[in-house]
């Protein structure tokens, strides 16, 4: 079954085989510039809206958020930010990517933990941008993703199998409490190198983290742009509900010909109460509450 399969301890995070090849690449000859942008994720935490409202916001010179013919509403955002172990390091073992054509700012995306990035991320003065989710959403969001995706010959994952994984520490670039926590001390660390955000936080107040977003990018809104509802027309771009009814994101793929569909499914805060028994949810409180003690990272739910 799932639980003994498929995935790899690779420098301490759970991976699939045929990605320790890309991660290794790019470790080994990603220059990061100062001017690039990583959004960082624990995989099925609020990504694929991260990306697109980064890209809005720190391409808003160049592309007006009302414009007909805005790139996120031709293109999925996962195409517009290129995850680095997929997209940009994957292919070919001997083939490394020439990047440095690539407008200004680069945005990139990578599910890998911090102590894993290449070491110019961490010389540099590029910006990361972390985001995480209530973990119990996350592994119901992970589970039927799983499902969706996963090629015929290999066995329907259950829902027990995926809690029990994720309770091990033994989900794709997990344990996620590392994940987490790997981010969350850089963070504390250097404010201004990595801006650590929760998915229910930016969902309950869009507009004040788009905001510092934009602070921390470098190119905070004016008061012009503030009072002509410029906020608002990127964060309606970059909505669930716009991105979910767009052509590309019904009928287009992304990274390995997944389809970009089952990247939109509910986007809902608490869709964990459907799913999950109230001993699984204290078991998994737990083990949350022991691994994140003491450091100042907590998930509201969980109390
Ligand atoms: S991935 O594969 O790691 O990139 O997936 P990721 O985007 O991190 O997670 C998918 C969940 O995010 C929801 N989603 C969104 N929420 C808010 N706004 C936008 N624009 C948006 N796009 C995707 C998506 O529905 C998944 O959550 P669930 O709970 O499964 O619905």
């Amino acid at each position: 079954g799932w639980r003994t399969r498929y995935l790899y301890f690779f420098q301490d995070f759970w991976c699939q085989s045929a990605e320790i090849q890309s991660i290794t690449k790019f470790q080994n000859h990603f220059q990061a510039k100062d001017t690039d942008i990583i959004i960082a994720t624990i995989p099925k935490s609020g990504t694929t809206w991260l990306k697109a409202l980064a890209f809005a916001i720190a391409n808003r010179g160049r592309f007006a958020p009302s414009e007909k013919n805005h790139p996120l509403l031709t293109s999925n955002s996962h195409a517009l930010v290129p995850f680095l172990e997929y997209t940009v390091y994957g292919g070919r073992f001997d083939h490394v990517p020439d990047l440095s054509n690539m407008v200004e700012p680069r945005l990139f995306g990578t599910h890998i933990p911090y102590h894993s990035l290449a070491k110019s991320i961490k010389d540099s003065n590029c910006k990361i941008i972390y985001i995480c989710r209530n973990p119990l959403d996350t592994v119901v969001s992970t589970w039927i993703f799983i499902n969706k995706i996963k090629p015929e010959y290999l066995p329907t994952l259950t829902l027990e199998e995926a809690f029990e994984m994720y309770c091990e520490g033994k989900i794709g670039y997990g344990p996620s409490w590392n994940h987490m926590l790997g981010y969350w001390n850089e963070s504390t660390a250097r404010p201004e190198k990595i801006l650590f955000l929760k998915y229910e936080d930016l969902k309950k107040d869009t507009i004040f983290h788009a905001k510092k977003l934009g602070e921390f990018l470098g190119c905070p809104f004016t008061i012009e742009e503030e009072n002509n509802g410029l906020i608002e027309s990127i964060i309606k771009l970059c909505s669930f509900e716009n991105m979910r009814e767009l052509e590309v994101n019904k009928s287009g793929t992304f990274a390995s010909n997944f389809e970009n569909k089952y990247l939109f499914r509910k986007a809902q805060i608490g869709d964990w109460i459907n799913y999950f028994s109230p001993s699984m949810v204290e078991k998994l409180s737990k083990i949350l509450q022991e691994k994140l003690n003491g450091s100042g990272l907590s998930f509201e739910v969980l109390h």
